[in-house]
């Protein structure tokens, strides 16, 4: 080994301690905020109780790097089967003789600790699952996941708000939400060169798009307010055969936690109930509500392809970007990610974020819908494991793209995918609006 790669080496171990710490304070923060009754409650039968989510946290790093990559004894293989996703349902994991709160978070010191250990001294290379630190990125964004889907389980529990943040940034002049043409032709989509991209990121390969439009903001509070207002959820001629089928179900009218007042509608944000703040992109919608608003509005959602053009595609250089604004990571200036503002940024917030043709904040803020189901691109091949994502492909569930204020840079990037029912609205998403050009547009 050369000193250069030895170099090399060491600052992909401080990045890695790094992020694992990171991850870690904010799993921290996420559970010390509520008391011991709270960790271990159900908040809604759709979430698992916050001890489970952190020490199934604990229970996969001890899978994957302690067992795995550093080939050490089991820490606790008694608790592997309860703390398994796959063998234990969301609403049936209260029943389960769960760890304690104080046994939970004594089990994910210990699992920390060996991890340290193993990251000092495992070889970097010789293995796929440790190439460029594979094994200790997917675990960093594993917990970073579970972090946002613990802030979704605060967001649905009730009492006194417990979780406090400074407000986004506000736009630094006025802002004019106008349509944007993308061009029809070829690019790049997915990645092959992303050291921590997750298999179905992956690989890098060439897609025609047509010409399509797409909006520069996401929806707000004001224009969905518009389709409530107007009876949109009341006028079936806007909702899809499955859509109308389930806003009849579950009897929707308006977005999850937005609380009729009289004539005028306010939103609960993690306990505090206060007045639509109406240029901010609406949020907790499910895929059926954004389909129906999309069609009231004369528009569609964009494909996922389309999405990934509008955020990657620099028509000037002809290739993909990392990000919308460019190749460098994410910063305050760029996206309101990683739970540092616990809501949507106000439209016109992130100049600095624009992709090349000048769509904004697509990234941070809120996941978005686009019409396309969960495939595998051409090539794929399905690493660590299975079930990370092939048993997931087919048509159940629905594409999100761009990661929302309570996702992870760690867990976000302009090829990062993620999925979810049509029905699901306690997640961090809303929508932006694209439709075909129109022939005069072309010319
Ligand atoms: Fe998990």
């Amino acid at each position: 080994m050369t000193a250069f790669s030895e170099l090399e080496t060491e600052k992909m171990r401080d990045r890695v301690a790094q992020q694992l710490a990171r991850s870690r304070a904010r799993s921290t923060a996420l559970t010390d905020a509520v008391d011991e009754h709270d960790l271990v409650r159900q908040h809604s039968k759709l979430m698992s109780p916050l001890v489970w989510d952190f020490a199934h946290i604990g229970n996969q790093e001890e899978l994957w790097l302690v067992r795995d990559v550093g080939g050490r004894e089991p820490v606790r293989e008694d608790i592997d089967n309860m703390y398994d996703a796959f063998q234990h349902p969301r609403a049936d994991r209260p029943a389960l003789p769960l760890l304690s709160p104080v046994e939970t978070r004594s089990y994910v010191r210990e699992v920390r600790d060996k991890v340290m250990d193993v990251l000092a001294s495992t070889p970097l290379e010789g293995r796929k699952l440790v190439e460029n630190a594979f094994a200790f990125g997917m675990i960093v964004q594993h917990e970073q996941q579970h972090n946002e889907t613990m802030l979704a389980t605060h967001q649905l529990r009730t009492g006194d708000p417990v979780l406090h943040a400074p407000l986004p940034p506000a736009p630094p002049g006025p802002v004019i939400n106008r349509e944007i043409l993308v061009p029809a032709g070829p690019f790049t989509m997915g990645t092959s060169v992303e050291p921590w991209a997750l298999d179905n990121e992956r690989p890098a390969h060439q897609v025609h798009v047509d010409a399509f439009v797409i909006d520069k903001y996401p929806v707000t509070n004001a224009m969905y307010l518009e389709f409530v207002t107007s009876g949109g959820y009341d006028q079936q001629q806007w909702w899809s055969e499955e859509g109308w089928a389930y806003r009849q179900k579950a009897n929707l009218a308006a977005p999850r936690f937005w609380v009729r007042d009289g004539d005028r509608w306010l939103r609960n944000g993690f306990g505090a109930v206060e007045p639509l703040v109406l240029d901010e992109p609406v949020v907790h919608v499910c895929f059926y509500e954004a389909e129906a608003f999309a069609a009231w509005a004369g528009k569609r959602l964009p494909t996922e392809a389309e999405w990934e053009k509008a955020a990657r595609f620099d028509p000037d250089t002809g290739r993909s970007r990392r990000y919308p604004w460019g190749d460098e990571d994410p910063g305050p200036e760029h996206a309101n990610l990683g739970q540092a503002h616990l809501r949507p940024a106000r439209i016109g917030a992130y100049p600095h974020g624009e992709s090349a043709f000048g769509v904004a904040q697509m990234i941070g803020d809120v996941w978005e819908w686009t019409s396309s189901d969960f495939h595998a691109y051409p090539g794929f091949v399905a690493f660590p494991y299975r079930e990370y994502s092939e048993v997931f492909f087919g048509p159940d569930y629905k594409m999100l793209r761009g990661g929302s204020f309570g996702a992870d840079a760690a867990a976000c990037r302009g090829t990062f995918r993620n999925w979810d029912y049509p029905i699901r609205r306690q997640i961090f998403s809303g929508f932006r609006l694209a439709r075909d050009p129109r022939p005069d547009e072309l010319r």
